[in-house]
């Protein structure tokens, strides 16, 4: 017999992980749960199973958790918060160390219990979630212990509510309870129904890392517990999971004040171009879509492969899906595993069959008997907008096309509503790194794939969500700054019956793509003086009105690739325009407003033009370093176009500290502006028209909020809204943004300094963070 005869005749033998210990521990346990709540375990109460997908076999009883649950929850957390901020940052530095320390100890209880009760490789376990959540816990101790010297302005939010799913319970814990804790807030976390164990297995940690009674709580339960705590006396809810519910929860909070960061579903392209290392490719899909059996957000689950090398890929990666060892997920061998649940089980094979489109090729490999259990796909031939190509399937189903340009592949791999991550292959760093700014993702990847670190925020645009998890961006989420502004107080239009005061009657227009034009309703609104004289009318926007703008908005993109360097000169040079004209300014906001501050608000927005014109070409990204062969790139990208509802007071200052920021960083923007004292802003458009701003990247509208904050909130064309009106307006704009989800940003009855504005807080909503990850060093 020759050796590779030998090596013919042989099979894999199995190689299972011990799974004694585990359900030692469950049984210990009594096999029955409740919920951890003030630092101890409540009696069981109504229980649903947690069975092992690979058998189907119950694991241990949980408890559904009641209303009556979720508020003593509330409640523990409520009174724990404010000593364990108080405690200050090396204090909980200290906890969160433990607990890492801890989850270190105990990393192969954790992974076998998380392989059992979820149905992920051991191997993906032990090696991937297990390390990362630990990985989460030292990095955000480290947060904690720099709180204090580099966020000196920022407080905890208070109490979060924290809602996870079933594909990575451990590593999705850590994601949300270490940066929360680390920021001196206390969490109410609910895990999800499928796979609460490795959640239960932390509560018995925190006991022993000594985290204080009621700063992590933990209720079990299905979705119903999720909109309970959705519900509750919370300051924030973080959650990870479909959009559909991300949708529900965004309508549910609206108006609430509570902070929420939502990171959802994603279709994300995965891009060969014809010289990239062919093999690795291959190899990085494995990891792309058949880690964690696809039911990864970020998977890389649509194929663009460069026609030239269409056919060898594909041939190479069918060679490969038929090495792919599916089975028991405690065996170290295998590489796929069971699928979470027989209901996820029959979602993926019902979207399947209902495919009727391109080829599809099923792995030739070996399936278990029992269990939930579905073999490596792949559907090639298929077209950008098939069901398929378009639709989570949140399984191990790749779907495939090709393309012929790079342009193609960009418009191909943004074709989809999702943002979440994209992934690039290519041996020409020119090529690859020209794609990546062009791709809509909050992630991207260059030759590699689904590779993750505490210290790179994840998250995604679009439909993926909002908020950022992971690295300094993820701590925003978690806190508020210190001094909080005072109480917003309502701004009155002055009322007249005068005839105009030159005996000349100003119609002012609206600014749309650098034109005046009337309004759509062809309704206009007097405008008085203080003294009650007429000044002039102005128009009143309608939906039609945004409409336009949006497309305007939308045709100035290319405003977001011109360099800070060019936007920072425009900016002076609208500065330099507007102080030439100060004294008409002043003497106007006077007439408007009444008192003798226009000078003063006319100084105030010169400086706000200057700063922002010295920000534009520095607020740079970061570089983070990160624990594999690479570093993570966070580009600071403008977010699209900005829809803003501008403040009733300071009309001229309030227009442009929002304008000024937004532009500057790359965004176009359609500013509804002062409902009061719409002249400042007519009055700017002069200005606007003589400092070189494309046409269409300032847009403003007049005439009353309530008419246009809706359309703005539902426009798939607006990428967010930011409102400094009526509070009545908050709930209006968040409820509608749950269309497209698009981010939102309310003061929720605060005032704004408009005399001292916080510049980074403007800063950070006119930009997102894309993290490009791109190999470096050995
Ligand atoms: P899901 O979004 O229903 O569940 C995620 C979490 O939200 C669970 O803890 C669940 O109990 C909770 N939840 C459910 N309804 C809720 C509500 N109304 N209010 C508050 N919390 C609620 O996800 P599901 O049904 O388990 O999976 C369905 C699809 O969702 C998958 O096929 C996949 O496409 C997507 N998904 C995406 C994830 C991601 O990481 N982005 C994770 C899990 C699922």
């Amino acid at each position: 017999m020759t050796v590779s005869e030998i090596f013919a005749t042989m099979d894999y033998g199995t190689a299972p992980e011990n799974a004694s210990e585990a359900l030692a521990w469950i049984v210990d346990q009594g096999g029955r749960f409740g919920h951890f709540i003030d630092g101890t375990m409540t009696p069981v109460g109504e229980v649903f199973p947690s069975c092992d997908p690979a058998t189907g076999e119950t694991l241990a009883d949980l408890t559904q958790g009641t209303q009556a649950d979720v508020d003593a929850a509330v409640k523990a957390a409520r009174r724990a918060q404010p000593k364990w901020e108080a405690a200050g940052g090396h204090a909980r530095a200290r906890v969160l160390y433990a607990l890492a320390r801890l989850l270190q100890k105990h990393s192969r209880l954790f992974a076998v219990v998380e392989s059992l009760d979820n149905g992920k490789p051991i191997r993906e376990a032990r090696d991937i979630d297990i390390p990362l959540a630990q990985r989460h816990f030292y990095y955000h101790a480290g947060m904690a212990q720099l709180m204090g010297t580099e966020l000196p302005h920022a407080a905890a939010l208070g109490v979060c509510g924290q809602i996870i799913p079933w594909n990575f319970p451990l590593l999705m814990l850590a994601w949300k309870v270490a940066p929360a804790l680390a920021m001196g807030n206390t969490v109410v976390l609910k895990p999800a129904e499928y796979t609460s164990l490795t959640a239960l297995l932390f509560a018995d940690i925190c006991k022993q890392a000594g985290v204080p009674k009621g700063v992590v709580n933990i209720v079990t339960g299905d979705g119903a517990v999720g909109e309970m705590i959705v519900a509750a006396e919370v300051d924030k809810i973080a959650f990870t999971g479909s959009t559909a519910v991300g949708r529900r929860i965004r309508e549910a909070t609206a108006g609430s004040g509570k902070a929420l960061s939502l990171e959802l579903g994603g279709k994300s392209p995965y891009i060969v171009f014809d010289d990239a290392d062919i093999d690795s490719a291959v190899e990085g899909l494995v990891d792309a879509i058949w880690f964690n059996q696809g039911q990864v957000c970020c998977a890389g689950s649509r194929l663009l492969v460069h026609e030239p090398i269409a056919d060898l890929f594909y041939a190479k990666l069918r060679a490969r899906m038929d090495k792919l060892r599916i089975g028991s997920p405690l065996d170290k061998s295998i590489d796929v595993g069971a699928i979470v649940n027989p209901k996820q089980l029959d979602a993926i094979t019902a979207m399947v069959a209902a495919n009727t489109a391109g080829t599809t090729y099923i792995a030739d490999s070996k399936m278990p008997q029992g269990g939930s259990f579905y073999p490596p796909t792949l559907i090639t031939g298929l077209h950008p907008a098939d069901t398929l190509m378009q639709e989570e399937i949140f399984g191990p189903v790749l779907v495939a096309t090709t393309f012929r340009t790079p342009e193609e592949a960009a418009n191909i791999a943004n074709n989809t509503r999702y943002g979440l991550a994209a992934t690039v292959w290519s041996e020409n760093i020119n090529l690859a790194l020209d794609i990546a700014p062009k791709l809509a993702a909050g992630i991207v990847w260059i030759n590699g794939t689904n590779m993750m670190d505490a210290a790179a925020g994840f998250g995604g645009v679009r439909m993926s969500g909002f908020g950022r998890e992971g690295g300094w961006e993820g701590l925003q989420g978690y806190t508020k700054p210190i001094k909080q502004g005072k109480a917003l107080k309502t701004t009155a239009a002055m009322t007249g019956i005068g005839a105009p005061q030159d005996g000349i009657d100003r119609t002012a227009k609206l600014y749309i793509g650098g034109k005046q034009t009337r309004p759509d309703s062809g309704y206009s609104t007097a405008i008085y003086a203080k003294n009650g004289a007429l000044l002039g009318h102005v128009p009143t926007a309608s939906r039609k009105d945004v409409r336009n703008a949006v497309e305007s908005a939308q045709a100035a993109k290319g405003w977001s690739r011109t360099t800070g360097h060019l936007r920072a000169q425009i900016l002076y040079y609208a500065a330099e325009n507007l102080a030439a004209r100060a004294s008409e300014f002043a003497q106007r906001l006077d007439q408007m407003q009444g008192g003798k501050s226009g000078a003063k608000e006319v100084e105030a927005a010169v400086k706000c033009l200057f700063t922002y014109a010295a920000w534009a070409d520095k607020y740079d990204g970061q570089i983070h370093g990160v624990p594999i062969r690479g570093v993570a790139l966070a580009m600071k990208e403008s977010v699209g176009v900005i829809a803003a509802l501008c403040p009733s007071e300071a009309p001229l200052l309030g227009l442009i500290a929002i304008m000024a920021p937004a532009i500057a960083m790359g965004n176009s923007v359609i500013l509804s502006a002062s409902e009061a004292f719409p002249l400042a802003a007519t009055d700017f458009v002069q200005i606007l028209e003589t400092s070189d701003i494309p046409a269409g990247v300032v847009n403003i509208l007049t005439g009353p909020h309530a008419d246009v904050a809706d359309t703005m909130a539902r426009h798939m064309d607006i990428n967010a809204v930011w409102s400094f009106s009526a509070p009545t307006l908050d709930t209006v704009i968040e409820h509608e943004s749950a269309a497209n989800l698009k981010r939102t940003w309310v003061q929720n009855g605060i005032a704004q300094d408009w005399f001292a504005p916080d510049a980074k807080t403007f800063l950070s909503h006119a930009t997102q963070v894309k993290n490009i990850w791109v190999p470096y060093g050995e």
